[in-house]
């Protein structure tokens, strides 16, 4: 059974919980396409070539810690070059295809990788939203930032990731829009599920 649902969405809407909440609700496999863009932020801010580093990927690249705010910007920034989408796009393509049925989240996701995806979600949520959710998550786990900085670095990733002339940042024509800003977790989620359920 092939099934893919598309989730797309700006920095620290809710995506990744939403994503991983369905993919375990339905039994799916969930690729996060945004830690291959860190994956290949994290070779160039380690000196190495964005192109070569997108083309030799491996499953070992995304581990560690890649959720960190420089890797983020440098993820943002790689993501610009057409060179580096096309190197990651088979990738993409084939885990949607995968037997068993997917759910990939990230920018591009309904309107590029899967433009025939049988569900498209976009999760998103006011920026001052989510730079408090990026704070609270970034202070959590010991890393030194300041309220300010993050509404800084999510402005400035937004205006990268949906200005940009290959695969911006954009609602699929058909997805179903939820906005998290005012909803518990929970509710975004039971959202997502009745939106997949309808098209089963
Ligand atoms: O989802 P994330 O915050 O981990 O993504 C990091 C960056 O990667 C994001 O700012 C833009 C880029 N990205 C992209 O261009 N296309 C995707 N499908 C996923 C992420």
């Amino acid at each position: 059974m092939i099934f893919t649902v598309a989730i797309d969405g700006p920095a620290a809407a809710g995506k990744g919980t939403i994503s991983k909440a369905v993919a375990d609700h339905f039994g799916f496999a969930h690729l996060d396409t945004g830690l291959l863009y860190r994956a290949v932020g994290a070779k160039v801010l380690a000196g190495g070539d964005p192109v070569q580093a997108a083309k030799a990927l491996t499953p070992k690249d995304l581990e560690g810690d890649l959720r960190t705010p420089e890797v983020a910007q440098a993820a943002s920034r790689v993501a610009v070059l057409s060179d580096v989408r096309a190197a990651l796009f088979e990738f993409q393509r084939s885990f949607a295809a995968r037997d068993g049925g997917a759910v990939l989240d990230g920018r591009d996701i309904g309107t590029v990788i899967c433009p025939d995806a049988d569900v498209k979600l976009f999760v998103t949520a006011s920026a001052e939203i989510r730079a408090e959710r990026r704070y609270l998550e970034l202070s959590e786990k010991g890393i030194e930032v300041t309220r300010e900085d993050v509404l800084e670095d999510v402005i400035a990733r937004d205006k990268r990731d949906s200005e940009r002339s290959e695969a911006p940042l954009k609602p699929a024509e058909n997805a179903v829009v939820i906005d998290t800003s005012d909803l518990p977790i929970e509710v975004a989620v039971a959202k997502a599920v009745s939106a997949i359920k309808a098209c089963r």
